[in-house]
C-alpha cells in the first residue's frame, strides 16, 4: 500500500530530514523561544524545556511518523483508516483547527520579518538605541496598513507555493540557505558574547534558578516544545506519510529534535547576552527579537547588510514552516472533501486571512480587545501552543501506546523488520507511560489540581 502508489515522497533521507526540520525550525526557535524564555525566568525554563524535548517531544514526533507513514494519509484520514469507526479522527479535526489559529498569528510575525527586510533596505535600522528601536516596533504595529499588507503578502507567498507544488523547489533552496541563517546566528552569538556585560545574559540563560519554576513556566515549556517541534496537530503525520519506507523513523525524529533545540539555544545565546549588555528587559514580550537583534547588528561591520540578509533568511525559515501548516488544511480539504488543490488552497488561505487580519489588528488598533488579559494574538498563541498541541500530542501517544497494535508499530519502526531497533523497548515505555503521564501531570499542575 505504500511505495507503489502515486503519493509524493521525499527523495532522500537527507531530503526528509531537511523538509521536516524546515517545518520545525522557524520563528518558533528564533522569535518565540527567546521571548518565552525571557518571560519565564531563563535557565530553569531551559532545563525543563530540554527535558520535555527529550522525554516527550521526540516520542510524540516518532509517533506521528509511525501514524503518517503507515497510513499514507492526512491526519484525519490516517485515524479513520487505522481506527475505523472510532473517534480518534477528532485529533485530525483539532489539528485542522489548530492550523487555522497558528497561521493567523504566525503569519502576522512572518509579516514583521518582511517589514524588517524593508527597514534594513531603507537603512532605518542603523543609529538607533534600545528605546528608539522599541518605539519603531510599536509604531509599526500601530501603522494603519503596513502590518496588514505584509501579512497578506506573506500569506500570498505561502498559498502560491502550496498551489504550484514547488515544495521541492523551496526545499532545495532552503537546504542551501538555512545553513547561512545558522552562520549569521553564530556570528551574532560571537558579537553578543564579546559585548561588555554579556556574562549576565549567559547566566540568565544557563543558570537554573529553581525558584523560577512556576506552574505557568512548566506549561509554557511544554507548549513551546510542541510548538517548536511542529508536533501535536498532525503536521508531522502528513510529513511522516512522505518519508520513504527505508528511512529510520526514530532516528529522523531524534536528529530533527536535536537540531531544532540547538537552533533555539543558539538564538538564545545571540539575544540574552546582548540584551543584558545593552540594557533591556528579558520580559519584553513578542518584540524582543525585533528590538535586540538590530542593536547587535549595528555593532558589526557591514551590520546593515547582515541585518538585511538575516531578515530575508528568517522570512524563508518562516515560509518553510507556514507551508507545513497550510498543508494540513489543504491536504484535509483535498483528500477528505475531494476539493481541487487550487480551490482548497484559496479557500484555506482566504479564511485564515480573515482571522489573521484581526490578529494583526490586535497588536495595534485592537489591542484593547482582551480576554483574560490577552489580546487576540495572545489568545491564539496561548490556546494553540499551550493547550491544543499538548492535548493533540497526548492523544497521539495514547493512540500509539494503548490502541494501535504494538506489533504494527514495531513493523513500522523497523521498516518491516529490516533494520534493528535497539531503542524500541525504550520508545514503547516512553509512549505508554512517561509521555502521557508527564503531559497530564503538567496540565493538572498548571491548573493547580495537583501540587509537588
Ligand atoms: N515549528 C514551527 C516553528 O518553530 C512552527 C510550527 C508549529 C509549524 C506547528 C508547524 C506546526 O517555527
Amino acid at each position: 500500500m505504500n511505495d507503489t502508489n502515486q503519493r509524493d515522497s521525499f527523495t532522500s533521507k537527507f531530503g526528509a530530514i531537511a523538509a521536516i526540520a524546515g517545518s520545525a525550525i522557524g520563528l518558533g526557535n528564533i522569535w518565540r523561544f527567546p521571548y518565552i524564555t525571557g518571560e519565564n525566568g531563563g535557565g530553569a525554563f531551559l532545563l525543563i524545556y530540554v527535558l520535555f524535548i527529550l522525554l516527550i517531544g521526540i516520542t510524540v514526533m516518532t509517533s506521528e511518523f509511525v501514524i503518517g507513514r503507515s497510513a499514507q494519509k492526512n491526519p484525519y484520514g490516517a485515524f479513520r483508516l487505522l481506527a475505523p469507526g472510532k473517534p480518534w479522527y477528532l485529533i485530525g479535526i483539532m489539528g485542522v483547527l489548530a492550523a487555522f489559529f497558528i497561521l493567523s498569528f504566525y503569519t502576522t510575525v512572518s509579516g514583521w520579518t518582511l517589514e524588517y527586510v524593508y527597514q534594513a533596505l531603507s537603512g532605518n535600522l542603523t543609529g538607533k538605541d534600545n528605546s528608539q528601536l522599541t518605539e519603531m516596533f510599536t509604531e509599526f504595529l500601530n501603522h494603519p496598513w503596513r502590518p496588514y499588507l505584509w501579512f497578506l503578502i506573506f500569506m500570498g507567498f505561502t498559498a502560491v507555493i502550496i498551489i504550484l507544488g514547488v515544495k521541492n523547489g523551496i526545499e532545495r533552496y532552503a537546504k542551501i540557505l538555512m545553513p547561512f541563517l545558522l552562520v549569521l546566528l553564530l556570528m551574532l552569538c560571537i558579537r553578543a558574547l564579546t559585548l561588555k556585560g554579556s556574562g549576565a545574559g549567559l547566566r540568565f540563560l544557563f543558570h537554573p534558578d529553581l525558584s523560577k519554576i512556576t506552574p505557568k513556566a512548566i506549561l509554557e515549556a511544554l507548549g513551546q516544545g510542541f510548538f517548536s517541534l511542529s508536533i501535536g496537530m498532525g503536521t508531522l503525520i502528513t510529513y511522516g506519510s512522505y518519508i520513504r519506507k527505508k528511512d529510520n523513523l526514530a532516528e529522523t525524529a531524534f536528529y530533527v529534535s536535536i537540531s531544532d533545540t540547538f537552533v533555539a539555544v543558539i538564538a538564545g545565546i545571540a539575544i540574552f547576552p546582548a540584551l543584558f549588555a545593552l540594557g533591556g528587559q528579558p520580559a519584553s514580550g513578542q518584540g524582543l527579537m525585533f528590538i535586540v537583534l538590530p542593536e547587535v547588528f549595528q555593532r558589526i561591520p557591514f551590520g546593515n547588510l547582515f541585518a538585511l540578509v538575516f531578515f530575508i533568511l528568517l522570512a524563508i525559515a518562516a515560509l518553510t514552516s507556514t507551508i507545513s501548516v497550510l498543508e494540513v488544511i489543504v491536504a484535509f480539504l483535498v483528500e477528505e472533501i475531494k476539493m481541487a488543490r487550487k480551490k482548497a488552497t484559496i479557500i484555506a488561505a482566504s479564511s485564515v486571512s480573515v482571522l489573521g487580519l484581526l490578529t494583526v489588528a490586535s497588536m495595534g488598533k485592537l489591542s484593547g480587545l482582551t480576554l483574560f488579559g490577552k489580546n487576540i494574538f495572545g489568545i491564539l498563541e496561548y490556546l494553540t501552543a499551550n493547550i491544543m498541541l499538548p492535548i493533540g500530542g497526548l492523544f497521539i501517544v495514547l493512540f500509539i501506546g494503548w490502541f494501535h497494535k504494538k506489533s504494527l508499530t514495531k513493523l513500522e519502526m523497523t521498516n518491516n523488520g529490516t533494520i534493528r531497533s535497539r531503542y524500541f523497548p525504550v520508545y514503547i515505555f516512553l509512549v505508554r507511560w512517561i509521555a502521557p503521564v508527564a503531559i497530564t501531570a503538567v496540565f493538572l499542575y498548571s491548573l493547580g489540581i495537583i501540587k509537588f
